[in-house]
């Protein structure tokens, strides 16, 4: 059965909230397979008021994680409702350590501030990856763990990770995004502080285990 809410065009109206690397990279990414995107920022000619408003079909959150929940609370009135993407990385200082540690995720953090779907999506790979047409590695094209609690929201998602030309990857519902964060902290500091190739710590399917 197709949800109500489903876009019935396959074009969508993205907003970005930033207009920084990431922002830039998932944004022309999704303007190149035809979707109109309008992003905004606090001191450019476009604001962050008028991106969220022209997100009708989806909002992109890409802004540091310290400014994303004043950002996103400031904003409620015009994104209620909407499909929100938390890309965030709430993960900092020398030795790449979860902001968040002890408490709840950044997206759940984003989700408790405004009244929208928040699905946790794009923060595992560096922008540079987000860059590529498409990303496949070795012929396979990179996963992409979705987390969100609103089916509508994660459908939009799925496509907008395909139209990237990743495969989504179903990782549960928002309380398991602090997961995914812990995740890109994880990565980050093998990637980049230890030069290590974090790739390789997981084993082919082959040898995952038994499949519950
Ligand atoms: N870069 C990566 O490789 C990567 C990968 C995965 C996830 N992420 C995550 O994606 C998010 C964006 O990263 P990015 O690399 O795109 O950052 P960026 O290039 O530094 O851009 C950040 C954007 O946020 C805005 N901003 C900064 N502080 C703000 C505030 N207090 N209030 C309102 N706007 C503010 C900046 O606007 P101004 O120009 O006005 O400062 C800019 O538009 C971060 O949460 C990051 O953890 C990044």
């Amino acid at each position: 059965m197709v949800p109500e809410r489903l876009p019935t065009v396959l074009l969508m109206r993205i907003g970005i909230l930033g207009n920084g690397e990431m922002a830039d990279a998932l944004g022309t990414g999704w303007a190149r397979a035809g979707h109109e995107v309008v992003a905004g920022s606090r001191s450019g000619d476009v604001g962050l008021r008028e991106a969220a408003r022209s997100g009708t079909d989806a909002v992109l959150l890409a802004l540091p994680y310290e400014a994303a929940v004043g950002v996103v609370t400031e904003l409620e009135d015009v994104l209620r409702g909407r499909v929100l993407i938390d890309c965030t990385n709430p993960v900092g200082g020398p030795d790449f350590t979860l902001r968040t540690a002890g408490g709840p995720s950044a997206a759940e953090r984003i989700a408790a501030a405004p009244t929208a779907h928040v699905v946790k999506a794009f923060n595992l790979c560096h922008v540079d990856v987000w860059r590529l047409t498409p990303p496949v590695f070795d012929g396979r094209p990179l996963a992409v763990p979705l987390c969100g609690d609103d089916y509508f929201a994660l459908c939009v998602v799925r496509r907008l990770a395909r139209d990237l030309g990743c495969e989504p990857l179903n990782a549960g519902g928002l309380d398991r995004a602090g997961l995914v964060e812990a995740t890109a902290a994880l990565l980050i500091g093998l990637w980049v502080g230890e030069g290590a190739d974090a790739q390789a710590i997981a084993p082919p399917m082959a040898f995952a285990g038994p499949r519950g």
